[in-house]
């Protein structure tokens, strides 16, 4: 059996500490031991962008982080975006535009430009380009996500 470490962080605003073994990926982490599946499992070699997560405010591919990195630091899920029942307006947006088809890409596409407006709250085209050109969506979708981030700007 794997070692297991104890960790302490704060997850979507509220702190939690757990044990966590010691090769586990974040992305194991979030999905089987936080149950927030929200966070979705692609390539896990950290080239589809499925299972971006912001760590201390930064988008990160959660399947190349190790869980007991987590320790003392911030992590924002898809979860953690609606507040008192109220969607974030990069989901309001996402849903107005029809960014998605399949949807699998979706929550990581809306971390990452989480993460740009949080840092450029008035980005132009190759901002947005350069911040999801980690994140691939199969359905090509690319226009409507691109036109939703553009107005969830605008708010
Ligand atoms: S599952 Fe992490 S980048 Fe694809
Ligand atoms: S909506 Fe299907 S992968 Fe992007």
């Amino acid at each position: 059996m794997s070692e297991k470490i104890t960790i302490s962080f704060t997850v979507n605003g509220e702190n939690e500490t757990r044990e966590a073994a010691v090769g586990q990926t974040l992305l194991s982490f979030i999905r089987d031991d936080l149950h927030l599946t929200g966070t979705k499992s692609g390539c896990e070699i950290g080239e589809c962008g499925a299972c971006t997560v912001l760590l201390n405010g930064k988008p990160v591919n959660s399947c190349l982080v190790l869980a007991i990195e987590l320790n003392g630091k911030e992590l924002l899920t898809i979860e953690g975006l609606s507040k008192n029942g109220e969607l974030d307006k990069l989901q309001q947006e996402f849903i107005d535009h029809a960014a998605f088809q399949c949807g699998y890409c979706t929550p990581g596409m809306i971390m990452s430009a989480k993460a740009l407006l949080e840092r450029k709250p008035d980005p132009n085209d190759e901002d947005i380009n350069e911040a999801l050109s980690g994140n691939l969506c199969r359905c090509g979708a690319y226009q409507e996500i691109r036109a939703a981030i553009k107005d969830a700007a605008k708010k």
